[in-house]
């Protein structure tokens, strides 16, 4: 049995969509615990609530009720400011639907978790240049969203997602 702090640890946790009248139970009642170098994949039918879930999980909404703990942190008692430092620098997301930003080019998009991190623009773009070449995108630095295929717009925002690597990396 692990006996370390787990780096997420859910209790019960529940999330009721309300549209007007009607009230929606999604997740009813999760017990979760995941530690440091765990690899984990969540599976599910479509709409039974992975990404509600995952959208927890990232602190990007709350819990209807239950508790969800951070290195032993309770989120609920974070303020919007802290869940962003929170969001920024212990998550990388790649969205369902690529959340990538229409009227900023590929670059820029891979650049924006490493520009509010604050790592210098030379370094930042060195590292999402070669970052996009080896995702074979490097003669499409310059599109923007609408400009690139689908499968190109999934490959810009898997290393979007990746601000911890940009960030580490820029400054090693
Ligand atoms: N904002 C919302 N308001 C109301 N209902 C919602 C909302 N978001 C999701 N739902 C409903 O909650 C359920 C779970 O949605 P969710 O997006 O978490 O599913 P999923 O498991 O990620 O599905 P998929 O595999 O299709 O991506 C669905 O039935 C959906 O209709
Ligand atoms: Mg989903």
């Amino acid at each position: 049995m692990n006996t370390a702090t787990p780096l997420i640890e859910l209790k019960g946790v529940t999330k009721t969509y309300r549209t007007g009248e009607l009230a929606v139970e999604v997740l009813h009642g999760i017990d979760l615990a995941l530690y440091p170098g765990e690899f984990v994949a969540i599976v599910g039918a479509s709409g039974s609530g992975k990404s509600t879930l995952m959208n927890i999980l990232g602190c990007l909404d709350r819990p209807t009720s239950g508790s969800y703990r951070f290195l032993g942190e309770d989120v609920s008692d974070l303020g919007r400011d802290e869940l962003a430092r929170l969001r920024r620098e212990a998550f990388g997301f790649v969205f369902q639907s690529y959340n990538l930003i229409a009227a900023a080019s590929a670059t820029e998009n891979v650049e924006v978790p490493a520009v509010y991190a604050g790592t210098p623009p030379a370094a930042r773009h060195e590292r999402v240049r070669a970052l996009l070449a080896t995702l074979g995108l490097a003669d499409r630095l310059e599109h923007r969203p609408n400009q690139l295929s689908g499968g190109q717009q999934q490959r810009t925002s898997s290393p979007a997602a990746s601000s911890s690597a940009c960030r580490s990396r820029a400054r090693s």
